[in-house]
């Protein structure tokens, strides 16, 4: 037997239920692996409240952990039991003592990588791979405009951009998140609960905006986004951390200077286990050089999993949390 978090039926934090569950053995090409730490994430909000739907009820949540590999199904290659392992790419049910996961999805983790290090990057930070390395190229010197940039995924976009030579204005909701930004690598920031964030990013880019805004807020920056954003230039709509940006009449690109959007998710960009472990190499590489740090991180136990939402939920988190089994 284990300890698992599940919920029966969408709703707020008082859903999740703490229980006893059964670990299958891993199929031919699964593993299982005791975590010991577990990446705590928005999008598990997203499945909790009901805005995202679970193939099935009950289910477990979280796509991110890192352990050790305790059973390995026989056709899997390349993995033995002991290995430290991490991932960040699902299925659900990772805010568990055990979980059961294709061996694609799994990364050998380095040795100087902790697993409470892992669990806090594996999602955000491969998800800061593809924005700034895929979804639009960043380039040394460029003004890029990156919302909630002292949160889980902006902290890290933060040291990235830094490390790339970019200029990241960073949208933060107090002067504390600002600053916490800022120290980061953030060229510069914007309390957007205070200022006027388009005529601030007007004013520091010499009138010319941005050639990619990334917003993971959603709902309420999507205006500021299309303002914010050079002709020509791409929106990279990529949460809905305010809900979801819903309606959007497409002749507001037109209006706004011929602009582009996407809205990318980490599974298609890491869909293929060659994909996800060369994007794993390059994120590693970065924290092994030391070019991005992972050592502020919020812990709570498992069994604390709906406080853990709750202050992220509540903008009441900088950085990552973690559930530690
Ligand atoms: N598409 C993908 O592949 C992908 C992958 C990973 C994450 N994401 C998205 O990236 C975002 C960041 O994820 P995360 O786990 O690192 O979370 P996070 O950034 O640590 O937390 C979300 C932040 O959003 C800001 N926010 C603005 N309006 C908000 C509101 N009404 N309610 C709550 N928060 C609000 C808050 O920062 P301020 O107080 O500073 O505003 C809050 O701290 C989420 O939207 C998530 O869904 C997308």
């Amino acid at each position: 037997m284990a300890k698992r978090i599940q919920f029966r039926t969408p709703g707020g934090p008082e859903v999740l239920e703490y229980v006893d569950f059964e670990p299958a053995a891993p199929g031919p090409q699964q593993v299982r692996v005791r975590n010991h730490a577990i990446g705590v994430n928005f999008v598990e909000i997203y499945y909790r409240n009901g805005l995202y739907a679970p193939s099935s009820l009950p289910s477990g949540l979280g796509s991110e952990g890192a352990g050790v590999v305790e059973a390995v199904g026989r056709e899997v290659e390349g993995l033995r039991v002991g290995d430290r392992v991490a991932y960040g790419t699902g299925p659900l049910g990772s805010y568990s003592e055990v979980h059961v996961l294709p061996a694609a999805n799994l990364v050998k983790l380095p040795d100087a990588i902790s697993f409470e290090q892992a669990a806090a990057v594996m999602l955000k930070g491969l998800t800061v791979q593809y924005l700034l390395r895929q979804t639009y190229v960043v380039q040394s010197g460029e003004t890029i405009l990156f919302h909630a940039a002292a949160g889980g995924v902006g902290s890290i976009a933060c040291q990235w951009a830094r490390a790339l030579g970019a200029k990241l204005i960073g949208t933060a909701g107090s002067a504390e998140k600002a600053a916490r930004a800022k120290a980061l690598g953030a060229w510069q920031t914007i309390d957007y609960t205070q200022e006027d964030v388009a005529a601030r990013v007007l004013e520091l880019t010499d009138g010319r905006k941005c050639p990619v805004v990334y917003d993971s807020v959603g709902q309420d920056t999507w205006q500021t986004s299309l303002d914010c954003v050079a002709p020509r230039g791409l929106i990279v709509s990529f949460g809905n951390a305010s809900g979801p940006v819903a309606g959007v009449n497409l002749g507001v690109l037109a209006q706004k200077g011929s602009l582009y959007v996407t809205r990318p998710t980490l599974a298609s960009y890491a869909d293929s286990a060659e994909r996800l472990r060369s994007m794993a190499d390059e994120l590693f590489g970065m924290i092994v050089s030391g070019k991005i740090k992972v050592d502020d991180i919020r812990k709570y136990p498992l069994e604390d999993a709906a406080l853990a939402q709750t202050e992220l939920f509540a903008r009441r988190t900088v950085g990552s949390t973690i559930l530690v089994p």
